[in-house]
């Protein structure tokens, strides 16, 4: 299967950016470290999909995961919603900065997909 790569070192604190993998777009985030701790602030027990934010990542500062809505498959908004992460204006489903589903319709948090980071080249796939 193809990989991509991404330049992580192109991208600034607090940003997002959206690379395309199997035709389906990945999210990367680089998370401050407010949003760090936001997102291990959680009460796991309390979310639709428990995962917490450390199943999640394996660099806490770099959040990858498919850009797909995991209700019918629409592509999130960045930087937006209630919970400080995505929203999916479809049916309105928001998700928090680990990519967590909060409220609205959809079932499952945001997929992560397969990836490895060396140094500071992300490699999806
Ligand atoms: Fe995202 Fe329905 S497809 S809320």
């Amino acid at each position: 299967m193809a990989k991509v790569e991404v330049d992580l070192s192109s991208i600034p604190e607090g940003k997002n950016v959206i690379v395309k993998w199997q035709g389906k777009p990945v999210f990367v985030r680089h998370r401050t470290g407010e949003e760090i701790s936001e997102a291990n602030s959680i009460d796991v027990s309390s979310l639709k999909d428990p995962q917490t934010d450390s199943d999640r990542v394996k660099q806490p500062e770099w959040l990858v995961m498919l850009g797909v809505c995991t209700h019918l498959g629409c592509v999130p908004i960045g930087e937006s919603g209630d919970f400080g992460g995505w929203f999916c204006p479809c049916h309105g489903s928001h998700y928090d900065i680990s990519g967590r589903i909060r409220r609205g319709p959809a079932p499952l948090n945001l997929e992560i997909p397969t990836y490895e980071i060396n140094g500071s080249t992300l490699v999806v796939g």
